[in-house]
């Protein structure tokens, strides 16, 4: 499976590119391929006629979108339509990631992929349009949304993940406030690429959630890094109001992995053994321990 990877340098990007196969993956940062460049993504996909495209570049930074709202259109929406339209011309198979963050988290229940996006940010907005621009523009599509993605790399469109910041913190020494009143599905992003290859090879087209297993507050994501890690920093819950962030977010958007159980696939792993995984792969457990 001929695969053009873009976001190649991200922290998902970083992940396939360890677990899929390399023969066959072509891969690109954002300096080789720039999604809003219409032209240039027909070229790359003719230069290289993939049968796949990979897509995981997003701007993704929720509260800088609100601002620069013109943006996160190009790169989340416009970028896809770009990207569908090429790959309708070259026959090719597009695989663009998401985020549960197309939902408003009002049901107050787990999504399934069938739910109706309703986001309440701009960044959830242009994402849920990138996704609508796929499914009306090509048939041959895998849509994936992952939620709270932590991987080794970090992402580069926030400059690290929720962990290290964290982890960070803890090191200063300051007390640290995280929310309690936002729900979520915390995503290893290793296990995530390990899932997206076997969604490619299973030629079954469509929308799938690939989330960790479980759920959790932020607040309650902080407190297992360090219990994981053997730290005890001050750690205290607070509200999404008096925290006070620019954009709206979601309350409650874990996924329920429908489609994945229906296409056969395993389920991941539950999101508490994923992150022990990633504190190990880090080295922060094993510092704790001593080794
Ligand atoms: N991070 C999360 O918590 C989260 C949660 C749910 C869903 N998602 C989705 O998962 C996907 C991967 O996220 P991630 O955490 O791996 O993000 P990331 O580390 O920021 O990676 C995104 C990549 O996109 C590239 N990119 C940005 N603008 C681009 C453009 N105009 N053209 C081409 N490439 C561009 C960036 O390249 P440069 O660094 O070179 O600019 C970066 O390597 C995204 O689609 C995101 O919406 C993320």
């Amino acid at each position: 499976m001929k695969t053009i990877l873009i976001g190649a340098n991200g922290q998902l990007g970083t992940d396939i590119r360890a677990t899929w196969p390399a023969a066959g993956l072509v891969t690109f940062t954002s300096a080789d391929l720039d999604v809003t460049d219409r032209a240039r993504v027909f070229e790359t996909v003719a230069a290289h006629a993939p049968d796949l495209v990979l897509n995981t570049s997003a701007f993704h930074n929720v509260d800088v979108c609100e601002t620069e709202a013109e943006r996160a259109c190009a790169v989340n929406a416009i970028g896809p339509l770009h990207l569908a339209d090429a790959c309708a011309e070259h026959g090719a198979t597009l695989m663009h990631l998401s985020t549960d963050y197309v939902f408003s988290g009002a049901a107050g229940r787990a999504y399934s992929e069938s739910d109706p996006p309703d986001p309440v940010n701009v960044y959830g907005a242009t994402k849920a349009a990138g996704e609508v621009i796929i499914r009306q523009r090509l048939e041959r599509h895998y849509i994936v949304r992952g939620s709270g993605l932590f991987g080794v790399a970090g992402a580069a469109g926030k400059g690290g993940n929720f962990v290290e910041t964290m982890l960070r913190l803890a090191r200063e020494g300051k007390p640290i406030t995280v929310v309690d009143d936002q729900v979520l599905s915390p995503t290893f992003t290793a296990d995530l690429a390990a899932k997206l290859l076997e969604i490619a090879r299973s030629g079954l087209f469509g929308t799938y959630h690939v989330s960790g297993c479980g759920s959790c507050s932020w607040y309650e994501f902080a407190r297992a890094i360090f219990e994981d890690c053997d730290l005890t920093p001050e750690l205290s819950p607070t509200t999404t109001a008096a925290f006070g962030a620019k954009a709206r977010r979601p309350a409650y958007s874990v996924l329920s992995n429908d489609a994945l159980a229906r296409a056969g696939i395993p389920p991941m792993r539950p999101w508490r053994e994923a992150l022990r995984d990633y504190l190990a792969r880090k080295g922060h457990l094993a510092r704790v321990a001593g080794t």
